[in-house]
């Protein structure tokens, strides 16, 4: 009786120095990976399922649903208001949580990923974030992000109809005060998860168009939103813009009012404007704010540290450096930071790009 005790003792004392990085004996899993924590194993076949079946080993409509779900479902907490973070309320709570009108368009995520959780018995919580982590490194240039297993089943819905999740119509202040209070971030940590607008697009804001991308490479990882999103509007890519639409300056490319202001506001400027063809401290700016979202609504010390199961992303291609659009030239670029000049890019040749839709 008193050994046990000592040994279950123990074995919490280990789960919790592991989750502080602590270097312990490694596990190897059925399949053969080794990772630091045997609960870890789990996921592998997880992953196997998933790469094909959910997401057809691509960087396309479900990846990019995989990761705006992820922001959802983790947004949903406020100190004040309530919420349970990153705990799968968006799906547990799927009836509530669909409804309210930020989340417009996820039920379609909420219905392919549940039969996933279903047969592989994990949280809704812990799949949101695994899924969200394993669609990016579907995605060429993408950083290696972390993922945290252990978030237990939500018990209740994040507050609503409307507040927790941001709206491309709020204005920058409100987006900055509301991720403030979710989890303390800054504005350079709002500017940098917004490097996820490079792997997307909208099917609501304006109806009549779905899959319209914000960038002229939403299958790519890259910075192209930062430098799109700086030019000129000249144009919207439907006939009737949607609330939260303002123009674009690429054919078929949809512009948020939410980034547009975010790219010109003094308070996030120069952040934005930090990351334009800076690849390698996009990543590391965006890896570190996600991982921070993963968990929101959690301690770390409460989670085990899985993240050596996420493969890494594949590098950008060799002919996909930053560029202007073919039509751009550097004069479009709208200066906003005032700082230093917005870095400066060739234009791709050709006649001016129209941006195809995403295939649904
Ligand atoms: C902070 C303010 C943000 C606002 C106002 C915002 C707003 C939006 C809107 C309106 C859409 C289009 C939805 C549709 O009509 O289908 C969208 C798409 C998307 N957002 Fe955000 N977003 C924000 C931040 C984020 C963050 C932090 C992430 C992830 C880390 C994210 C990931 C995505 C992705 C991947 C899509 C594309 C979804 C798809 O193509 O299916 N967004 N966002
Ligand atoms: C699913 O997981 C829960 C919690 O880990 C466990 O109690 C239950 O036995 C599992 N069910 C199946 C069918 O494996």
């Amino acid at each position: 009786m008193y050994m046990k005790h000592i040994s279950a003792a123990f074995i919490s004392l280990a789960t919790i120095r592991s989750a502080y990085g602590v270097p312990q004996r490694r596990a190897t899993c059925p399949g053969g990976h080794t990772v630091a924590n045997a609960a870890c194993c789990a996921w592998f076949p997880v992953l196997e399922d998933i790469l094909p079946n959910l997401f057809d080993n691509e960087c396309g409509d479900d990846a990019h649903a995989a990761l705006r779900l992820s922001f959802h479902d983790a947004i949903g907490f406020s100190p004040s208001k309530g919420g349970g973070g990153a705990d799968g309320s968006i799906i547990t709570f799927s009836s509530t949580e669909l409804n309210y009108p930020a989340n417009n368009g996820l039920d379609d995520a909420v219905v392919t990923q549940s039969p996933f959780i279903k047969a592989h018995n994990v949280t809704a919580g812990d799949f949101i974030q695994f899924a969200a982590a394993v669609s990016l490194s579907l995605c060429p240039g993408a950083p290696k992000v972390g993922f945290m297993m252990g978030r237990p089943v939500a018990k209740a819905a994040a507050p609503g109809p409307d507040g927790l999740v941001p709206e491309p119509f709020d204005n920058v202040n409100v987006i900055l005060a509301r991720m403030a209070d979710a989890g303390g971030f800054t504005p350079t940590d709002v500017v940098a998860l917004l490097a996820s607008h490079s792997v997307a697009g909208a099917d609501n804001v304006d109806p009549t168009i779905p899959g319209t991308p914000f960038d002229s490479t939403p299958a790519l990882f890259d910075t192209q939103v930062f430098i799109e999103v700086q030019l000129r509007g000249t144009k919207f890519p439907g006939s009737d813009p949607g609330q939260g639409e303002v123009m674009s300056a690429v054919a078929g490319e949809m512009r948020l009012q939410s980034d547009h202001l975010i790219a010109r506001d003094t308070a996030t400027s120069c952040a934005w404007q930090s990351f334009a063809g800076n690849q390698a401290g996009m990543q590391s700016a965006f890896a570190k704010a996600f991982n921070k979202m993963a968990i929101l609504g959690h301690s770390a010390s409460s989670l085990i540290d899985c993240s050596d199961v996420i493969p890494a992303a594949p590098p950008l291609p060799a002919n996909a450096g930053p560029h202007l659009p073919a039509g751009q030239t550097q004069k479009n670029i709208e200066q906003a930071c005032a700082n230093s000049p917005f870095p400066t890019f060739t234009a791709q040749p050709g006649p001016a790009t129209t941006v195809p839709a995403i295939p649904q």
